[in-house]
């Protein structure tokens, strides 16, 4: 009899099973394009087109040179048109150096999608937005540096109207405060920074130590998009090449607070690696300002954790005697909170370093600091300042 009735329930619950997996496949939900497009990945032939959605669809750019645009992109997998919900990712290539484009997004939704039956619902386009493409003739240009928002980016909306002549946002790590869902990534960046400046200018992320915290955490680089398809990586602008690097975390990997999860020595050791090559190729080797980014501060001051930390400690043991013999400018990052400029130690890190400031805890915005790096003929300007524009310092880095 007891089996009987176990029985009776698996066949109940199949049944809903099954008529909740149609519904999945019809979602009554309206379709909605949840975040508007951000750019990633921009230089001078090519850039990538990403915004989300909240229902399974299919998505493409129309883009060209002028309003009408003219071109179509479709992103494909062995040879199948993408189609599925969330995040949505076009790739442009062969697009001419130095050249304005103008671009919209566009989403199908796919209501239904069987071997020999599909159901198309709404298309939805966004707004017609413009980029412009790097030149290696770009001698002058500038972006802004800000580091550890902590899911609070609200005030970078004025920093970023203010500034508005800058190119691109070097988001230099911890701009969440752990990941524990993924919906936090576009809640806490990509929906702000898209609707701050980055339908038209992009914005590169170098991972800080928070954002490899939570379930979430494993998710990010799917939101995202790099050269090397990884976290660490290079990419040129102009005359500038820059190489972003990825500290992972702080404390050392068998710290209780990772649970046994955590295998940054190791990962460092592959960075390193792939670091010492990176320095020797052309792009790096014959760029006029050679500048990199990192979360966590490279000095080699007091180590051991009670001073600053394994993971600060292992990457300036690994990175920093690559980076001073490989005639680096300027390296930005943040981390410590408390806003700095350590001018070049020989042998220690034989170029300046700018650590942007936030506050210690809660919301004191006059701990706020970002930069405003100004790259020219002449050589590199960094403003630092405070949310409210005035400069806390300003540093010249001459040719
Ligand atoms: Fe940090």
């Amino acid at each position: 009899m007891k089996k009987t009735t176990s029985s009776a329930l698996l066949i109940i619950v199949l049944i809903l099973c099954g008529i909740s997996g149609c519904q999945s496949q019809t979602n009554q939900q309206p379709f909605t394009l949840t975040c508007t497009p951000y750019l990633q990945n921009l230089h001078q032939n090519g850039i990538t087109i990403m915004w989300m959605v909240n229902n399974n669809a299919t998505s493409w750019v129309e883009y060209g040179k002028t309003e009408q645009r003219g071109s179509k992109a479709v992103h494909t997998q062995s040879g199948m048109v993408d189609v599925n919900p969330g995040v949505q990712k076009i790739v442009l290539t062969g697009l001419e150096p130095g050249t304005r484009y103008f671009y919209r997004v566009a989403s199908n939704e796919v209501k239904l999608l069987q071997a020999y039956k599909v159901i198309f619902g709404d298309t939805l386009f966004s707004e017609t937005y413009s980029f412009t493409t790097p030149s290696a003739s770009t001698r002058q240009f500038s972006f802004l540096a800000f580091n550890d928002l902590h899911s609070k980016p609200q005030f970078v909306n004025d920093i970023v109207k203010r500034e508005n002549g800058f190119s691109f946002a070097m988001l230099n790590g911890d701009i969440m405060g752990d990941i524990n869902t993924e919906d936090e990534i576009a809640k806490c960046m990509l929906i702000p920074f898209s609707n701050y400046f980055a339908t038209g200018k992009p914005f590169f992320l170098t991972r800080g130590n928070h954002e490899t915290r939570g379930s979430g955490a494993r998710s990010l680089l799917k939101y995202i998009d790099t050269p090397s398809g990884k976290y660490y990586y290079s990419f040129t602008y102009g005359i500038a090449c820059f190489i972003v690097l990825d500290c992972g975390e702080d404390k050392p990997d068998e710290h209780p607070a990772y649970f046994g999860l955590a295998d940054y020595d190791n990962y460092r050791i592959d960075e390193a690696e792939w670091l010492s090559l990176e320095v020797q190729k052309p792009a790096f080797k014959n760029a006029e300002y050679k500048i990199v980014c990192i979360h966590m501060p490279i000095t080699l001051q007091p180590q051991g954790e009670d001073k600053i930390g394994n993971g600060p400690a292992d990457c300036s043991a690994k990175f920093a005697p690559i980076l001073n013999k490989a005639g680096v400018d300027l390296l930005l990052a943040g981390h410590t909170h408390q806003f700095a400029v350590i001018h070049p130690q020989k042998g220690v890190t034989n170029f300046p370093v700018i650590v942007g400031g936030a506050p210690v805890s809660g919301n004191d915005q006059t701990k706020t600091t970002y930069t405003l790096v100004e790259v020219g003929k002449s050589g590199i300007t960094c403003f630092l300042k405070k949310v409210n524009g005035d400069v806390i310092e300003e540093v010249k880095i001459k040719k």
